[in-house]
């Protein structure tokens, strides 16, 4: 008797730990950022960055600088493949200066920069990128796996996308992993979805933006990714998310949905683009899309998202609002 109540109690105790340590190590962190003294909000994405200022990066800089005075910027994101090729080899790596410190040099670009990691980040010390020691360095940087910023008007919940793409577990060929803190795969996805889902139920922001580095749709070389269609689609769209921003394919792309007011954007022109591989696309669904270098503006109200896509020179290439969920217009 006494030794089966002792039994029934250890396991109890062994529950309430393994839930208490899961649960406190994934909920999703949260950070306000207030926006602007009218409600409005507005900030720059840009994906797939670092190298030291190679394949016109530096060009994609100045043209930020200068957009992000016009449009007043509260904050820029980071779509991540924040450091190429394989993320920082730790904090002392010296590509974080190369190839962000000295690159994003302009007034308007030293705001809160929120970071996601991409898989070439995920072949390097992924702590590091994590580290309080880069904000240190730079006050500007903040990168987490996933996390979310209220903004009031908004809220927008940063997604860790690699640990979900199969091959990178199944065929790394020669890339090396950092998949320290990830494991078991099952469990921290799982945690993930679940954690991102709730958030989402509970939000009471008027528009809802869901960020990761990986494609959902996507007419780019890497096209689509299909654990995003059927693992994070879902999600999205049963809790009303409006955009779904990315990096990873090397170009600015903009795609509808036939079916609801999710929008997915790709802002993946940070540096090296122009692959020249596009697939074939409904036409009715593909808004924009261009293989060169760039990065993208959102600026929200109460009533209305604008977004705008911008090339090397600070031209714009295609902008699209929403004033109401139902009705979305084009405006270019
Ligand atoms: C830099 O941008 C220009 C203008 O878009 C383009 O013609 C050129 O090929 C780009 N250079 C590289 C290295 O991608």
């Amino acid at each position: 008797m006494e030794m089966k109540t002792r039994t029934i109690a250890s396991v109890l105790i062994s529950v309430l730990v393994v839930c208490s340590l899961s649960c406190a190590a994934e909920l999703l962190r949260r950070f306000q950022h207030a926006p602007k003294a009218d409600g409005s909000l507005s900030f720059l994405v840009l994906g797939d960055w670092g190298r030291r200022g190679a394949f016109n990066q530096s060009q994609v800089a100045l043209q930020m600088g200068i957009i992000g005075e016009k449009l007043d910027i509260d904050f820029v994101i980071s779509t991540g493949d924040n450091f190429y090729d394989n993320g920082l080899t730790g904090i002392d790596d010296p590509n974080f200066e190369d190839s962000f410190t000295k690159i994003y040099t302009a007034p308007s670009l030293q705001k809160q920069w929120y970071n996601v990691l991409g898989n070439h980040d995920y072949r390097g010390d992924v702590e590091a990128q994590l580290s309080p020691v880069l904000r240190e360095l730079d006050a500007k940087w903040l990168c987490l796996r996933s996390f979310i910023v209220d903004t009031e008007i908004a809220e927008l919940f940063f997604v860790d996308t690699t640990p979900f793409v199969d091959k990178y577990f199944t065929h790394p060929e020669d890339a090396v992993y950092d998949w320290s803190g990830i494991l078991p795969r099952n469990h921290y996805l799982s945690n993930l979805l679940n954690d991102l889902d709730s958030a989402l139920k509970e939000s009471t922001a008027k528009w809802k933006i869901v960020i990761g580095h990986h494609t959902i749709r996507s007419a780019g070389y890497h096209g689509e990714t299909k654990e995003l269609v059927t693992q994070l689609l879902p999600i999205l769209l049963e809790n009303n998310v409006d955009l779904y921003m990315n990096g990873h394919d090397h170009c600015l792309e903009h795609i509808s949905s036939p079916d609801s007011p999710l929008q997915f954007v790709t802002s993946g022109g940070g540096s090296k683009a122009w692959k020249g591989e596009a697939s074939l696309y409904n036409p009715s669904e593909m808004k924009l899309y261009y293989d060169g270098q760039g990065f993208m503006s959102v600026q929200i109200t109460e009533r209305q998202v604008d977004i705008a896509f911008y090339d090397i020179f600070g031209n714009v290439l295609h902008k699209w609002a929403t004033s109401n969920q139902l009705y979305p217009t084009i405006t270019m």
